[in-house]
């Protein structure tokens, strides 16, 4: 085959010599537009388990960077006067013109031809190459030719960086955060060879305008960096290498997707992207070259499977393309997070977290990285972590010492101190909320159960929440219930404006209270427009009218959940608010009678209140409708006049949907502003869930989709909150409050499949130190040791063979 690699970085260069390896008949050449030896750019870091992906392609090229590279484990924190460490983290460093050498020289050894000084400008250039290699970077002139085939996706971010060195070496890789008047600013330090650092600084846009760095050449930008990061550099000087940069030294930072990574030009040759020139990963992650030999070693691998020749290239192509797109895209899903934690942590973090949880945050912002596998990294700084945690006491609202919490005292067995380091993981610390103490972190998220009549919950309700009671979540939360007959979704709900119910529910309220040590809380809300439906179970039907005995729906404005399906809802008058305002109080001072421990306002999910705030929803032209305020104004006096009726030393949510997932709708900061108007009018938490306000909806799902939105309201509106959705494992539930991402962590699904998930899964990760109901003890110790023995069993195969030196997190990308 005739091969045309046009550049010669990383990508280009790698795969040049593999293909002649494979197959030293293949004609290759490698075009660059620089001159041998000259590149730009100070280290690169990559995982050890890169390392030794590509001792398994070219042995020699692996040993030359091994012996080049730097090898450092640990990542040092400097923050607020602070110097903190945490190891295990397995990182290469070589410098990029150190790399570029070795396999420039291993290509000229195999007989790659390399030629230098050459710009190509198309594909086009080469009409006789079976196959064009497109590892032109990322600003790739064949992906911007052919930008109708590749379908580039090109995202400019908002943060400034500059790349620079010193000559300052460190045994660590260190991040430095500086405050300014204007606002915070970060290094991303790390030594690469023994005379030399990679010093890349970053801000945002906004800050690094006010310091008038937009004005500045780059002389002037490293005079500005030394002098805010003179403690640390301690005298060295900063330097750049980016001769090839006119103008500002500063860059945002583009990352690039492509639909189609393949295609076949004019000439009847084959065009296929590779590295940069297909997609980035932001440095924040330390993957860009690891992509870039992952992609070269994916493509050898599918020509040698393929039996190389030219008649195979598309065959090929297509497979190299299928395999790598899903790789990347998991890469690029962290590199984004991890990415995203630098582009908001002035605004969100520095002033807001102490520097312990500020490193925890920073450790696990490519969310990739969860507790356990922290612990794995390093066991003693983790342990350090979770003692620090543990002391914390945290006290939303004012602890009122006039009346007692509700909660009884637990008939449970003492909890043992069964966990190796004996000390409670962050879900399992205790929070406190107005008088009540929840023993952990772990909610059972409302759900809906339609299996009322006439709204009086009966044996169902009584069996189902008291088996989740008992599950070793602390708070219970019962389903949305309703104010009055027609606030119901279906004829099932549950509803609580009569006293029969109230006596229903205070049965189930008892029990909980007197044979577990959970707190059970009540869910109340109004269907609004979403009212009068059948059950999700009732087939074509489901979540439609009803066939009959249809009750007239209200809501903000007279719009249809989904047009042209749901019945169209009549726009409240004043009169009526006021009448519905009403009944949410009469079913508060039933919720109270009945004995809830926690009371919940619904204002999520399209249904009456999230009407009224949402946009899409709510049209109207009176004093409720237009900015967002006038929105809020309704659910607000609704709150308001629950808080005054509901026992004060009880604690108050709301739910609130963070995110409407259409264009016009709610977004993130709105939820902001929701939550600070919430927070002022009394309430302790806000429930962050998202969506159903529009059937037009295209939500991101994935795992934990839902916690940045608890995250951003948690630090930005000063309100404890609760993350739900999607939430896995155990791990999940410490990383997130560790984290400080949220406070409570409200768990759906999981727990209609199992009541005893949080039980479960504490015995799955070995926390052995949680209470279980004394009458089911004898159960524990033997799932506790059935998971050790899994867990014994999956450790001793899962070493690959070529890598049993390496601890299991060290065989995974780095950060
Ligand atoms: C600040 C910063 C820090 C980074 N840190 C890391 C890190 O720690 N770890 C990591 O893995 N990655 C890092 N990267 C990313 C890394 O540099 C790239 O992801 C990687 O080099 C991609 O390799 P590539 O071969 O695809 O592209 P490149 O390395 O960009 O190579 C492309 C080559 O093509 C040549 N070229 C372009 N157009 C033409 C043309 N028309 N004709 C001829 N030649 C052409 C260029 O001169 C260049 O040599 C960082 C990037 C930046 C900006
Ligand atoms: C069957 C079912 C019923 C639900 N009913 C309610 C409800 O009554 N009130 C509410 O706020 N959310 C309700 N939800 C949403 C859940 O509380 C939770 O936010 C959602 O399921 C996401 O969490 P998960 O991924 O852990 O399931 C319901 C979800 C399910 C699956």
């Amino acid at each position: 085959m005739k091969i045309v690699c046009i550049g010669g970085g990383p990508a280009g260069l790698y795969f040049g010599l593999l293909m002649k390896k494979l197959d030293p008949a293949h004609e290759i050449v490698v075009v660059e537009r620089n001159k041998p030896y000259d590149t730009f750019g100070w280290g690169v870091v990559f995982s050890d388990a890169t390392m030794e992906n590509m001792r398994a392609w070219d042995r020699k090229t692996a040993d030359e960077i091994e012996q080049a590279f730097n090898h450092w484990d640990d990542i040092e924190l400097r923050f607020k006067g602070r110097r903190m460490r945490s190891g295990g983290h397995g990182f290469v460093g070589i410098g990029r013109k150190r790399l570029l050498n070795i396999l420039q020289a291993r290509c000229e050894e195999l007989g790659v031809r390399l030629e230098f000084e050459r710009e190509a400008d198309s594909d086009a250039d080469f009409p006789d190459a079976d196959l064009v290699i497109a590892s032109d970077g990322i600003n790739s002139k064949v992906r911007t030719r052919h930008a109708e085939v590749f379908r580039p996706d090109i995202v400019v971010r908002p943060n400034r960086y500059i790349w620079l060195g010193t000559d300052r070496l460190y045994d660590a890789f260190t991040f430095d955060f500086q405050r300014t008047e204007h606002g915070w600013f970060q290094a991303h330090v790390y030594k690469f060879d023994e005379r030399t650092s990679t010093f890349i600084v970053e801000c945002p846009e906004t800050v690094w305008r006010a310091h008038g760095l937009d004005r500045a050449d780059a002389q002037q930008s490293i005079a500005f960096c030394e002098r805010l990061f003179a403690d640390n550099l301690q005298g060295q000087p900063l330097r750049s290498n980016a001769r090839h940069l006119r103008g500002s030294a500063w860059l945002n930072f583009q990352r690039v997707v492509c639909e189609q990574w393949w295609l076949r030009n004019e000439h009847g040759s084959h065009v296929v992207l590779m590295g940069d020139a297909v997609h980035t990963a932001h440095f924040a992650i330390g993957s860009g070259t690891k992509l870039a030999l992952e992609d070269a070693i994916e493509l050898t691998r599918r020509f040698e499977q393929a039996g190389g020749g030219a008649e195979r290239i598309a065959q090929v192509l297509a497979a190299y393309q299928d395999a790598r797109r899903i790789e990347t895209l998991r890469i690029q899903n962290a590199a984004w997070n991890a990415m995203e934690w630098f582009e908001v942590c002035g605004a969100r973090y520095c002033d807001q977290l102490e520097p312990e949880q500020f490193m925890y945050s920073m450790l696990t912002r490519s969310q990739r990285i969860s507790h356990e596998n922290l612990r794995l990294r390093d066991r003693a700084w983790l342990e350090g972590y979770e003692r620090w945690f543990a002391q914390r006491q945290p006290q939303v609202g004012e602890a009122s010492s006039a009346t007692a919490p509700a909660t009884a005292p637990a008939p449970t067995s003492a909890p043992d101190s069964s966990t190796a380091s004996g000390i409670a993981p962050p879900m399992l610390t205790p929070f406190r909320v107005r008088s009540l103490e929840l023993k952990n972190r772990v909610v059972v998220s409302p759900m809906a159960q339609y299996s009322c009549v006439d709204g009086v919950p009966g044996e169902y309700h009584l069996v189902h929440l008291g088996a989740r009671a008992m599950g070793g979540a602390a708070l219970v939360m019962v389903e949305m219930t309703c104010t009055s007959p027609d606030a119901r979704i279906t004829p099932g709900c549950p509803g609580l404006w009569n006293d029969e119910q109230r006596d229903a529910w205070k049965r189930i309220v008892d029990w909980v209270h007197e044979h577990t040590d959970a707190a059970i809380g009540m869910q109340l809300g109004h269907a609004g427009p979403k009212g009068s439906t059948n059950e999700p179970w009732a087939g074509d039907g489901a979540e439609r009218p009803l066939p009959a005995h249809n009750w007239p729906l209200v809501s903000a404005s007279a719009l249809a959940y989904e047009p042209g399906v749901s019945a169209v809802p009549r726009a409240l008058n004043h009169a009526e608010m006021l009448r519905i305002r009403d009944d949410f109080v009469a079913a508060t001072r039933r919720a109270a009678e009945a004995g809830f421990d926690w009371l919940e306002l619904h204002c999520a999910h399209g249904y009456l209140l999230s009407a009224f705030i949402s946009p899409l929803t709510n049209h109207r032209d009176d004093e409720y409708g237009g900015s967002l305020a006038n929105r809020l104004r309704y659910p607000l006096e609704v709150f308001t006049a629950m808080r005054a009726a509901w026992p004060a030393e009880r604690p108050m949510s709301v739910r609130i949907s963070a995110h409407d997932w259409v264009e016009g709708g709610i977004t993130p900061a709105d939820a902001v502003e929701i939550a600070r108007a919430f927070k002022a009018a009394g309430a302790d938490l806000i429930d962050c869930s998202s969506g159903q306000v529009s059937p037009q909806q295209r939500p991101t799902y994935g795992r934990m989709y839902q916690t940045p939105f608890a995250d951003r309201i948690r630090q930005e509106a000063g309100i404890a909150t609760i993350a739900v959705g999607a939430f896995g494992a155990a791990d999940h539930v410490n990383s997130i409050i560790a984290a400080g991402r949220a406070d409570l962590c409200a768990i759906g699904r999981p727990h209609l499949a199992n009541p005893a998930w949080t039980l479960i899964e504490l015995a799955k990760i070995g926390v052995g130190a949680v209470a279980w109901p004394r009458t089911y003890e004898r159960a524990k110790s033997q799932l506790e040791t059935g998971f050790a023995r899994e867990k014994a069993a999956a450790a001793s195969t899962a070493a690959p063979a070529s890598m049993p030196h390496l601890p299991p997190q060290r065989r995974e990308a780095a950060t």
